[in-house]
C-alpha cells in the first residue's frame, strides 16, 4: 500500500502557513483542482447552475450544497464512485436578493430541501496523475438523495415503533429524506454510513407539541418554548410534517445513521435504529478479530457522549448480502472515561498533571442489545430513539463535542476529534475532567482510545489525549511531547482520516486562532508521533471536510464546505469568490503530486 514515494509512509511535505487567502493553498510540489461543485449537473438532463433560474426540479438533478463527508469507492483502477453528504444550506449564499429565511418563497424552500441530502457521482482519474473528474454523459450510478422525495427504510429494533409512526407513515417504517448529514464512513462491504446531525433546526411548533413529549424533544434541542424559533428555516410552509404541533413524531425520524449502497442505484437506503438516535456526527466501522463489526460514533454537541455499536453477526468476506444486514442488530454502548491522575491536578488550564499525560481507563456501558434494554424504565425502542436520555441514565462522560471518531486501519486504535466546548466549566456547566481538561475550551483536543487486548467487541479500554490543540506557543497545548517549535497551530479538529501508512489526518472547522481552516497530518506511532503539520488551507468562512485519501496514496479529496460563510456576506456581496471568481460555491477538491508521488511524502 501507499504507492510510490518515500518508504514507510513518512510525512515530508513542507507545511503551509496560517493565512486568510481566498484560495485552497497546498504545499510546494502539489496541485489541486475542483472535482465537482454545488449546482454541477449529475443526473440526465440536468441544467448547469443558474442562480437566477434555480428550481427544485433543477436542484434535484444537480450536486447539492455544503458538501461534508466524502467517500471514494472504487469501480476499477481509474474509476470510482464519489459519495458526498450535503449537510445544510446557506440561503444567503444561494439566492440572489436574499433578505431573510421568512421571506423565502415556497419554491425556494423546496430548492433548499433538494440541496440537502447526498450525491453519488461517477468519477475518473484524469490522465495518469492523481487528479480526478466526473465522467461525462449518462452514468447509471449517479444519484441524488434529497429531503424532498427520497424514501428511507427504518430497520432494527425501533423500526415500526409508536415513536416513529406519523399520519403519512402509520407503519413507522419509511421516512422521506435524510437530514443534516455531517460526517460518515465507508464500510468494508462497500457502503456508506452517514450521520444525521443537527436535525432540530428544521422544525417549528414545538410549543404546541404534546406536553409529555416536550422533555424528550428539548433534550435533542427541538424548540419547545416558541412556535417559530429565531432563524427557523420555515420548512413547514413547504411540507407540514416539519410542524411539531401537527406531526410531533416526525422529529424522531431524523437523527439516525443511514446506510447507502452506492453500487446499487435502485436500492432503498436505510436508517439503522440499532445504532441509536442522537446528533450523529458519523460512524466508522472496523472488523474485530472475532468478525463482529464495531462502529464508533460521536454525538456532536457540547457535553454529549461517545458511542460504540457492535454487530451481533459476523463479517463474511465476499458475502455482501449478509454483510448488508450487520448494522441492523447488535449492542449499543456509551462511553465512560476515568482519569488516572488526581482530579486536583486537572486545574482547567491544560497544564499536564504530574504523570505528564491526560490519560486513563474507560468502560463501554451497554444500553441495549438486540431487543433488550439495559436502562431501567426505558424500553428498547425508547433507548434507541431517545439515546441521549439512556446515556444520561448510564452516567456516561460528558465530552467536549465529539465529532468524527475513526479507528486506524493500521493499529485498531480509535481517534476522536473533540472539537471545542466554550461552555466547559462556565456558568454552572459541567467542569473539567481529565479527558476534557480545559475550561472554556476554544481549540479542542484529540482523544486516542485503545481497546483492551485490541478487542473491539470488549467493554474496557485505555485512553489518552495525544493532541491538545491551539497555538503551539501556548503552554497549554500538547503535541504528544513532540518539539512544539516544529508543529503547526491547529484549532477545532472535526474530521479524522488515515492514509495507507496509518498517518492521522485532521480537518478543522471554526479555527479560533483567526486564520482559515485547513487539513493537517501527523504520525501517531513512533518518534514522529505528534509532529503535526498543516497540509492545506481553505478559503475564508469555509470548513475543511472529507477528507478522503485514496488507497493508492496518490490523491486526497477535500470537501470545502460553506466558503464565504461570514457574517453579513451574501451571494450579491460575497466574502469569498472561490472557486470560480464570481461567488462562493461549496466544492469538492482533489490534491495530488504531479510527479505521481504519494500524498504527504
Ligand atoms: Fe456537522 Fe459536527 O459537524
Ligand atoms: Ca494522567
Ligand atoms: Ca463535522
Ligand atoms: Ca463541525
Amino acid at each position: 500500500a501507499g504507492g510510490t514515494g518515500s518508504a514507510g509512509g513518512a510525512l515530508t511535505f513542507s507545511p503551509v502557513p496560517p493565512n486568510v487567502l481566498d484560495r485552497v493553498l497546498v504545499p510546494a510540489g502539489y496541485e489541486s483542482a475542483v472535482v465537482i461543485r454545488w449546482g454541477d449537473p449529475i443526473l440526465p438532463d440536468a441544467p448547469a447552475l443558474d442562480v437566477h433560474r434555480q428550481t427544485p426540479r433543477r436542484q434535484e438533478r444537480q450536486f447539492g450544497f455544503n458538501n461534508d463527508f466524502l467517500g471514494v469507492l472504487p469501480l476499477g483502477r481509474d474509476r470510482a464512485l464519489l459519495v458526498a453528504n450535503h449537510e445544510y444550506t446557506n440561503e444567503e449564499l444561494m439566492f440572489p436578493g436574499f433578505t431573510s429565511l421568512e421571506a423565502m418563497t415556497v419554491a425556494q424552500v423546496e430548492v433548499a430541501m433538494a440541496a440537502h441530502g447526498m450525491s453519488v457521482v461517477e468519477i475518473e482519474r484524469a490522465g495518469r496523475s492523481g487528479r480526478w473528474r466526473p465522467v461525462r454523459g449518462r452514468r447509471p450510478y449517479n444519484r441524488r438523495l434529497t429531503m424532498l422525495s427520497t424514501p428511507f427504510r427504518f430497520d432494527g429494533p425501533a423500526a415500526g415503533s409508536a415513536w416513529l409512526r406519523t399520519a403519512a407513515d402509520p407503519a413507522g417504517r419509511t421516512a422521506i429524506g435524510t437530514l443534516n448529514n455531517c460526517a460518515g464512513g465507508v464500510t468494508p462491504w462497500g457502503t456508506v454510513l452517514s450521520g444525521e446531525e443537527n436535525v432540530n433546526q428544521y422544525f417549528v411548533g414545538g410549543d404546541a407539541a404534546p406536553e409529555a413529549l416536550k422533555p424528550r424533544l428539548a433534550r435533542y434541542g427541538f424548540p419547545v418554548a416558541t412556535r417559530f424559533p429565531e432563524d427557523s428555516r420555515r420548512w413547514e410552509r413547504a411540507q407540514e410534517r416539519f410542524d411539531l404541533a401537527r406531526h410531533p413524531n416526525e422529529a424522531h425520524r431524523f437523527g439516525w445513521i443511514v446506510e447507502v449502497d452506492p453500487y446499487d442505484p435502485g436500492s432503498v437506503p436505510r436508517k439503522h435504529t440499532a445504532m441509536g438516535r442522537f446528533k450523529h456526527e458519523g460512524a466508522n466501522v472496523i472488523v474485530s478479530r472475532r468478525g463482529n463489526v464495531a462502529a464508533y460514533m460521536g454525538d456532536d454537541e457540547r457535553f454529549e457522549y461517545l458511542y460504540k455499536f457492535v454487530s451481533a453477526g459476523r463479517y463474511r468476506p465476499g458475502d455482501r448480502r449478509h454483510n448488508l444486514s450487520l448494522l441492523s442488530a447488535g449492542t449499543l454502548y456509551v462511553a465512560r472515561l476515568t482519569g488516572d491522575s488526581p482530579p486536583s491536578e486537572i486545574d482547567g488550564t491544560g497544564t499536564l498533571p504530574s504523570d505528564r499525560a491526560f490519560d486513563g481507563t474507560g468502560r463501554w456501558i451497554p444500553l441495549a442489545s438486540g431487543n433488550r434494554s439495559f436502562v431501567p424504565g426505558m424500553t428498547v425502542e425508547e433507548v434507541l430513539t431517545f439515546t441521549r436520555q439512556a446515556g444520561d441514565a448510564a452516567g456516561a462522560t460528558r465530552m467536549d463535542r465529539p465529532e468524527d471518531v475513526q479507528p486506524s486501519p493500521r493499529t485498531g486504535k480509535i481517534y476522536a476529534a473533540l472539537t471545542n466546548n466554550v461552555e466547559r466549566g462556565i456558568g454552572g456547566r459541567p467542569d473539567v475532567d481529565e479527558a476534557n481538561p480545559r475550561r472554556e475550551n476554544r481549540h479542542g483536543q484529540v482523544l486516542e482510545i485503545a481497546e483492551d487486548h485490541g478487542d473491539h467487541t470488549g467493554e474496557t479500554f485505555t485512553w489518552s489525549l495525544p493532541i491538545v490543540c491551539g497555538d503551539p506557543d501556548d503552554p497549554n497545548t500538547y503535541f504528544a511531547g513532540y518539539d512544539k517549535s516544529a508543529v503547526s497551530p491547529i484549532s477545532c479538529p472535526d474530521n479524522v482520516a488515515f492514509d495507507a501508512a496509518g498517518n492521522l489526518w485532521l480537518a478543522t472547522d471554526g479555527n479560533a486562532l483567526g486564520s482559515n481552516d485547513g487539513l493537517f497530518a501527523t504520525p501517531v506511532e513512533g518518534p514522529e508521533r505528534g509532529h503535526l503539520r498543516q497540509f492545506l488551507t481553505v478559503p475564508p468562512g469555509a470548513e475543511t471536510c472529507g477528507p478522503f485519501l485514496t488507497g493508492d496514496g496518490r490523491s486526497v479529496f477535500v470537501a470545502v464546505q460553506h466558503p464565504g460563510e461570514v457574517d453579513g456576506a451574501t451571494l450579491d456581496s460575497p466574502a469569498s469568490r472561490w472557486p470560480d471568481g464570481d461567488f462562493a460555491k461549496p466544492a469538492v477538491t482533489v490534491v495530488w503530486r504531479p510527479d505521481g508521488g504519494r500524498v504527504g511524502s
